[in-house]
C-alpha cells in the first residue's frame, strides 16, 4: 500500500477529500498516514485527529532556516516510508531538502491554469484580471513558485454575477473531486513524466 502525506497550512478541505478517498478505498489503493502542518492553530489539524491520521505539526520561527525544518520532515517521512507527498494549501516553497528525494513523487493543487496567476490568491488576482475562464491545476512540484510540470487540469468559467465566494465554492468543489482521482493514478503508478510532459495511462 502507498503511504502518503498530505501538507496543508489552511481549511484542509483537500485533505479531508483525500482522507475521504483513501478510507473509502477509492485513493489507488493509498493510505492518508501522515499531515503535516506549518500552522499549530490551523482548522486542518482538527480535521486529522478526527479523521485518525498522525499529524507532524512545526513552527517554521523556531527553525534557522527552511532547509533546517525540511530535514526535520524529510526525516519523519523516511521513519514512516512515505512514498508520495499532496501539497494541498501549503503555504511555503520546497527547497532541495525535501524535492530531491522526492522529486515525480510530489504533487501540488493550485486554484487557476498555470502558467496564468501562480503564487498567492490566485482566484482574487482572476478576479482582478477580469479573465472569463480560470480553473485548477495539479502538477509537480519542482522548488520554483507553481512551475512544476502539469498533471491535470479543468477549466471554470467565470461569470457576470460571480463573487469571489461563489467563484471559489465552485473552485473548491472541482479540487477535492480532481485530486483524489489525481492521487490515485499516481498511487497506481499510473504516471509517466518526460521533461514537462505527464502522461496517465488510461486517462
Ligand atoms: C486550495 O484552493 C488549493 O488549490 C490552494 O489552497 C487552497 C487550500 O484549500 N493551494 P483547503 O485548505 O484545501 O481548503
Amino acid at each position: 500500500m502507498v503511504k502518503i502525506a498530505v501538507f496543508a497550512s489552511g481549511q484542509g478541505s483537500n485533505f479531508q477529500a483525500l482522507a475521504d478517498a483513501a478510507a473509502a478505498g477509492r485513493l489507488g489503493g493509498a493510505s492518508v498516514e501522515l499531515l503535516v502542518c506549518d500552522k499549530p492553530e490551523a482548522p486542518v489539524i482538527k480535521r486529522a485527529e478526527a479523521a485518525g491520521i498522525d499529524t507532524f505539526v512545526f513552527r517554521p520561527k523556531e527553525y534557522a532556516s527552511r532547509e533546517a525544518y525540511e530535514a526535520e520532515i524529510a526525516a519523519e517521512l523516511e521513519k514512516r516510508g512515505i512514498e508520495l507527498i499532496a501539497l494541498a494549501g501549503y503555504m511555503r516553497l520546497i527547497t532541495s531538502v525535501l524535492v530531491k528525494p522526492y522529486e515525480g513523487r510530489m504533487l501540488n493543487i493550485h486554484p487557476s491554469l498555470l502558467p496564468a496567476f501562480p503564487g498567492k490568491d490566485a482566484i482574487g488576482q482572476a478576479l482582478d484580471y477580469g479573465v472569463k475562464c480560470t480553473g485548477i491545476t495539479v502538477h509537480l512540484v519542482d522548488g520554483g513558485m507553481d512551475t512544476g510540470a502539469v498533471v491535470a487540469q479543468l477549466p471554470i468559467a467565470i461569470e457576470a454575477e460571480d463573487t469571489r465566494e461563489s467563484l471559489e465554492a465552485r473552485i473548491h468543489a472541482a479540487e477535492t473531486k480532481l485530486y483524489p482521482e489525481v492521487v490515485a493514478v499516481f498511487a497506481e503508478k499510473r504516471v509517466s513524466v518526460e521533461g514537462r510532459k505527464v502522461s496517465i495511462a488510461g486517462r
